[in-house]
């Protein structure tokens, strides 16, 4: 869900539906604002996208007024609807909540609500809180103390942002593993999921903490843990503008986010690699005696960043020589992980709140292994709850599908691949030196794919109609090919597979029939044993009626017999090819959802961060 809050003089209205256009990306079932004005509260809200909130908003103006709050939906509890819509408001209707996450022992404070005589209307876990709040004000009388106080009682997962009309220039805060920044402007301040929220206004930021609670003024902020003690807080500055949160005269985000690629990288990149090429990441707060110590490494990650993760162990075993393992975030705390202190675990998540990878980042620290984050977003909550963070620059990415960041998160791993075989001085010592100064050149290359996608975007819109489309790939493609299925199902809603192109024959050939468009990427010819069989797997599906898709580096001809389609991609070794091979896809999707009339930057039922289990 997408939260944002605004004390000022400006009006509130403005600043909040535009705080939450800025943040659509993170939910868009339901979206609502609460404004107080007058010495009351409006509050409007409406199912679906927020330009049907616009919409009630045009047709029944809220009043002006100078503080408020906004939300954007991502549904858990109760469908996306008009009633289950934020904010909520308690039997008094002067008390408004807005709330992401989950509160877990919401059944029973609903119930002692009920039995104590009021009366909920929505099938939320959030309007619980409005009433509760309601209860303490009745006790306490400032919204401050009565979120605290309700707020100890809660379990589970929040942000909630409350306004209550009896203190109309207070907009109050709390979270508990659930996003929420402070934007500090001059005699007006905000509240947001994220910065981007806020950026058109202010880029100075104060990270918060787990169990705290905000009290935004007009005149200034004030933080406090629950228990009203003051907490210690981090402020920041955000190095991005509002245009780089704008579409820029691209159509979507996502095609913008698509093209800025070949920066991402080279800002990933930047002041990592010496003039001596040698790699320095001291940033990482890992000390290199550390990194020696290790004896394994477990990646876990969630989505796309899953897929980064599955390239990275290539990357890692191959050149620094260290047992990795990779997992899925949801998965990793529901078995027994062997984790010790010489276990790295590296956690990637280019939000750095997805909940899952969160909650099993604690878990492995509770282990004690040491947990290292790849991250897009500073401020966000991974990196406070690593040992130690690696940041990809990739810039804010709007679009719900991951483009941008897949490609800076396989930068950073392979920084963290090459930088460990240097500081272990493993047997690859030249292959490293060689690796680092080509992955300078990557951005180049990068920007060379992008230049030649015209055919690519032809083809996807000539298969708008089909049904099915399946990936094959070997060693780092199969990771590449699993992406490009991820991208179609999001993007397109069709039925998308990626497998490793040796599983073929161990069932899934079985889905081949004529005409079936099948892409395949193949590995570049240096890996011989590699290509030869990919060549091998392409006319095995030929034969059996595939449309066959290839992509394969210039100048390797060997697949032209046997292939429909060829798409070029600029030679590089092996385990780099992913960075070149995944950007056709990614164009594929992208043209394809268009060609069936698909909003690519809003898939349905998707959130770009998701902040529940
Ligand atoms: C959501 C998004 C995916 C993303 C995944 C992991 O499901 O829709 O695009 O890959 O979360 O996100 P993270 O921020 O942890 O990389």
């Amino acid at each position: 869900c997408g939260i944002v809050g605004y004390v000022g003089s400006k009006p509130a209205l403005d600043v909040v539906i535009e705080g939450l256009a800025r943040l659509e990306y993170r939910g868009y079932d339901s979206a609502g604002v609460a404004i107080l004005a007058d010495g009351g509260l409006a509050t409007a809200k409406r199912a679906g996208k927020l330009v049907n909130l616009r919409q009630a908003l045009e047709e029944e103006p809220a009043p002006e007024g100078t503080a408020g709050m906004g939300h954007t939906r991502w549904a858990t509890h109760g469908p996306p609807n008009d009633r289950n819509a934020h904010p909520h408001v308690d039997c008094s209707g002067r008390i408004a909540v807005i709330h992401n996450g989950i509160i877990e022992n919401f059944a029973s404070l609903r119930a002692e609500l009920a039995e104590r005589g009021h009366t909920l209307s929505s099938d939320t876990d959030t309007e619980a809180v409005a009433h509760l709040l309601e209860e303490e004000l009745r006790e306490v009388g400032a919204l401050t103390e009565a979120m605290r106080r309700v707020c100890r009682r809660l379990e589970g997962a929040f942000t909630l942002v409350a306004v209550y009309a009896d203190d109309p220039d207070v907009v109050v805060g709390a979270r508990r593993n659930s996003p929420l920044v402070v934007g500090v402007g001059d005699g007006e301040n905000f509240l947001a999921s994220d910065v981007a929220a806020f950026i058109a206004h202010t880029r100075d930021a104060i990270e918060l903490g787990q169990d705290q609670v905000v009290e935004l003024r007009r005149e200034g902020v004030t933080v406090t843990d629950f228990d009203g003690k003051p907490a210690e807080v981090r402020e920041y500055h955000v190095d991005w503008d509002v245009t780089a949160a704008e579409k820029g005269g691209y159509d979507y985000f996502m095609l913008k986010e698509i093209a800025e690629q070949p920066r991402a990288v080279a800002d990933t990149l930047l002041g990592r690699i010496g003039t001596d090429g040698r790699l320095s990441l001291d940033e990482m707060r890992i000390s290199d005696e550390q990194l020696r110590e290790i004896d394994k490494i477990i990646i876990i990650a969630a989505g796309t960043s899953y897929h980064a993760g599955l390239i990275a162990k290539y990357a890692i075993e191959h050149w620094a020589g260290v047992p990795c393992e990779v997992e899925l975030a949801s998965e990793f705390r529901y078995r027994d992980p062997i984790l010790t202190r010489t276990t790295l675990v590296v956690a990637i998540s280019q939000s750095g709140e997805s909940m899952d990878t969160l909650m099993a980042v604690r878990h492995a620290r509770e282990q004690h292994a040491r947990v290292l984050g790849v991250c897009n977003v500073n401020g966000s909550t991974l990196p406070r709850e690593c040992d130690g963070v690696l940041y990809t620059h990739a810039g804010p990415e709007i679009g719900v599908a991951a483009t941008k960041t897949f490609l800076t998160q396989l930068v950073a791993v392979y920084l963290i691949a090459l930088y460990l075989a240097q500081v272990r001085g493993t047997k690859w010592g030249d292959e490293v030196f060689a690796m680092v100064q080509l992955l300078a050149t990557m951005p180049e290359k990068v920007e060379k794919v992008l230049e030649t996608m015209d055919p690519v975007r032809e083809l996807a819109r000539s298969l708008a109609d089909e049904h099915c489309v399946l990936f094959l790939g070997r060693h780092v493609g199969f990771p590449v090919a699993l992406e490009g299925a991820l991208k179609l199902k999001e993007l397109a809603y069709m039925h998308a597979e990626g497998f490793a192109a040796g599983e073929l024959k161990h069932g899934p050939i079985a889905l081949i029939e004529d005409g079936l468009p099948v892409v395949v990427v193949v590995p570049p010819r240096a890996r011989a044993v590699l290509h030869d069989k990919i060549v091998s797997n392409i006319q095995e599906i030929r034969a059996r009626g595939a449309r066959t898709i290839v992509i394969a580096e210039d100048g390797d001809d060997s697949v032209e017999p046997y292939s429909d389609m060829v798409i070029r991609v600029p030679a590089v070794p092996t385990l780099l090819q992913p960075l070149v091979a995944t950007v056709p896809l990614q164009v594929f999707s992208c043209e394809l959802a268009t060609a069936k009339g698909h909003d690519v930057d809003q898939p349905r039922n998707l959130a770009k961060s998701v902040t529940v289990e």
